[in-house]
């Protein structure tokens, strides 16, 4: 190659790579190379955690690039932790380490009940062979992503393929509507709403995941999109199904046989009860993180506060659990078990009269 046509050459690539550094609306950064491996071979040596190659050229796995320890700027969710997270009492004080949807540490420490036992992570479950609540569908260990996971396309029952489409697509500056994958509250498949850039790193009533949740007015309602509808799919007696949570035509009249959730607190029998929530007094009350609410506004205000408009004040399998894991037993947000001895009780936030 001559004198000039190197110029050139370098010239195009100069081009080309302008070209490639041109911001995409991606939304996982920096170079390829930090996550992909092209032949899966450095050196002559094999780069994969496996040592076999992974799907879509990738580096590592869910938990291989998931597991860490969350210190307010890594970019990637850590949700598995390989030393003991900082959770303290309710996972939201300021000096705790854990996100919003708590940590698979304790699982896959040999705590069995304190949180779901993925595939990789925790052996399974001695005692919940099956989903409590669940029609009978759900049959295997539990995985990150796919049919046997939470995450990603719920009809492919591989982990990478059911993501396609997810990272290098989010845009976190819009309403998740979940009309696509990567539109789709935490790659959830069709479930709605917004969630916060740190992921509840040291989540304040001004800064939080923005849940989306619908008040129903019969049981049979599946709530479509709601966060709960997520936990529905296999956990479906827990939260619809004729008779399974109030009985007869009682639904939402006070007379409850399993706890209510896609239900709006106005709508609660003994209301002044509820209107206390977070101790405000039924308008504009505190959101709080330690038992928190969705709410039906599909816009990326936060709701920063409840009863301020209609079905904003709607009660969740979130107001109580943590969909990953926590230091407590039924993946629970605080202690619940150890109150009132020790442990907290955040049922208060909304049953103000019983604390
Ligand atoms: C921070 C990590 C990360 C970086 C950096 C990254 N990727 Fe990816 N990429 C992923 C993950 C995770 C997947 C698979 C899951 C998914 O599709 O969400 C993926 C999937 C892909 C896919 C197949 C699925 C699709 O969306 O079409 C292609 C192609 C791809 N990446 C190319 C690239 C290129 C080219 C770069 C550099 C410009 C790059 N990636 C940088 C994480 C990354
Ligand atoms: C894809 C199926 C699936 C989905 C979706 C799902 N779960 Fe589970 N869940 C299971 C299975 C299976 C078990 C029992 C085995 C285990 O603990 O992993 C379980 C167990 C649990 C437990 C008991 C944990 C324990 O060991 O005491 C709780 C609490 C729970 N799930 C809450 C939720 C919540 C809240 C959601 C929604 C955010 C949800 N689940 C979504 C499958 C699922
Ligand atoms: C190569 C590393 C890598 C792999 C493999 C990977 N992720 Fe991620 N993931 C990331 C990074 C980096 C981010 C943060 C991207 C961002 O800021 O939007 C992320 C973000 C996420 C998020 C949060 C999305 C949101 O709403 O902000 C979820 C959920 C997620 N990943 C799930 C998964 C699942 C499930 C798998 C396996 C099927 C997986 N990831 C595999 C690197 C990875
Ligand atoms: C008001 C708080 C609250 C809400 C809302 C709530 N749960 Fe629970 N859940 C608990 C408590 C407390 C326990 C453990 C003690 C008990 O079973 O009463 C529990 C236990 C569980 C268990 C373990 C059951 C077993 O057989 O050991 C599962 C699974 C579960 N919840 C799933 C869900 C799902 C799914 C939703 C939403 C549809 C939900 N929970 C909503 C408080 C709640
Ligand atoms: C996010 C708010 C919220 C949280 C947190 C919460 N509850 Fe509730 N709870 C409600 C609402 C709303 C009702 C329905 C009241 C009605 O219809 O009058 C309810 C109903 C009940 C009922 C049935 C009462 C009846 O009238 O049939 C019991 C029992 C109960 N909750 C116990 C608990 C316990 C125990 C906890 C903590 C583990 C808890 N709740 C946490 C909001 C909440």
């Amino acid at each position: 190659m001559g004198k000039k046509t190197g110029f050139i050459g370098l010239l195009t690539v100069t081009a080309l790579l302008a070209v490639l550094s041109v911001p995409c609306p991606a939304r996982v950064t920096g170079v390829c190379v930090n996550c992909h491996t092209m032949h899966n071979s450095q050196n002559n040596l094999t780069v994969s955690d496996s040592g076999s190659p992974t799907q879509a050229l990738l580096i590592s796995d869910c938990i291989g690039c998931h597991t860490g320890q969350n210190t307010g700027i890594n970019e990637e969710p850590y949700v598995n932790d390989t030393n003991p997270p900082l959770y303290r009492t309710t996972g939201t004080e300021p000096d705790s380490n854990t996100l919003a949807g708590g940590n698979f540490y304790w699982v896959s420490s040999g705590l069995d009940r304190m949180g779901h036992n993925v595939e990789g992570l925790a052996v399974p479950d001695a005692t919940l062979t099956l989903p409590p609540g669940g029609d009978g569908s759900f049959v295997g260990q539990l995985r990150c992503a796919g049919s046997m996971g939470c995450h990603g396309n719920p009809l492919e029952p591989e982990q990478i393929p059911a993501l396609k489409g997810g990272h290098h697509y989010k845009d976190h500056s819009i309403w998740q509507d979940g009309t696509t994958l990567a539109k789709s509250y935490r790659f959830l498949d069709t479930i709605q709403g917004f969630g916060d850039r740190n992921y509840e790193y040291h989540p304040t009533d001004q800064r939080h995941n923005k849940y989306y949740g619908l008040d129903r007015s019969a049981e049979s309602d599946q709530a479509s999109g709601s966060i709960s509808s997520l936990c529905a799919r296999c956990h479906k007696y827990f939260h619809n199904g004729t008779d399974s949570i109030a009985p007869g035509s009682t639904f939402g009249s006070g007379v409850w046989i399993r706890h209510p959730t896609d239900f709006d607190m106005s709508n609660a029998t003994s209301s002044t009860e509820y209107q206390g929530y977070n101790g405000g007094s039924g308008t504009g009350n505190p959101y709080s993180v330690i038992s928190p609410v969705a709410t039906a506004d599909v816009s990326t205000t936060l709701n920063t506060t409840i009863y301020t408009r209609a079905g904003d004040a709607v009660v969740m399998c979130l107001s109580c659990h943590r969909a990953h894991g926590s230091p407590y037993t039924s993946s629970l947000r605080w202690d619940y078990k150890a109150w009132p001895a020790g442990g907290y009780n955040g049922c208060a936030v909304c049953h103000t009269s019983k604390d």
